[in-house]
């Protein structure tokens, strides 16, 4: 019965650290490995650049780009189990820093490209912030959902498969 009781303990605790995007802005499902490279082309990701993840799940995508891109990767994280591992395997990648908590009290003003991945209501809700911190030559990247009425600077589409929308932040501004 003891043994029962904790391992029922155990799982909802696994289970509400995993999950505990839900409670904020989005549950974690991550980015398609294969996907990395088109959201590295739109982003023309040169080395030295900032790339930050808003809601960083494992990690991986960031652990790729800095690898093989050069550039600066920041992952933001609330959910404290892939907060913890990401936060450990990026002991080994010298250019990706985890952070955790809730990205929106993190100032994205250092960023270069944005990457959000969260739900449709996501990109209203940061739009205000997104135009307050962002530098001007900005870009955001955007899978699935775009912002209404404005128009993206470009799209990559592929036939069954996940639209990315970049944007740069100047349009946002207009
Ligand atoms: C759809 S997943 C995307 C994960 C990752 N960006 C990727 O593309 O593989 C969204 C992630 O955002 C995290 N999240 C949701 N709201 C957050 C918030 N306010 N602050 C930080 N992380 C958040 C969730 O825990 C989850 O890991």
């Amino acid at each position: 019965m003891e043994f029962e009781f904790f391992l029922i303990l155990f799982l909802i605790l696994i289970i509400t650290t995993v999950f505990t995007g839900s409670f904020y802005n989005a549950i974690w499902i991550p980015t398609k490995k294969k996907d990395y490279d088109r959201i590295a082309r739109l982003s023309n990701l040169k080395p030295g650049m900032v790339f930050c993840d808003l809601g960083s799940g494992n990690g991986n995508m960031l652990f790729y780009l800095s690898k093989n891109y050069g550039v600066e990767c920041i992952g933001i994280e609330i959910s404290p189990f892939w907060y913890f591992y990401s936060k450990i395997k990026s002991l080994f990648y010298k250019k990706v820093k985890i952070i955790y908590g809730n990205f929106n009290k993190y100032n994205l003003s250092g960023v270069d490209v944005v990457y959000i991945f969260l739900t449709d209501k996501a990109p209203k809700k940061l739009k205000e912030k997104l135009v307050k911190e962002l530098k001007e030559n900005s870009k955001i990247i955007l899978p699935c959902w775009s912002f209404k009425n404005i128009k993206p600077t470009k799209i990559n589409k592929k036939n069954k498969e996940v639209s990315y929308y970049l944007y740069n932040k100047t349009a946002l501004s207009k």
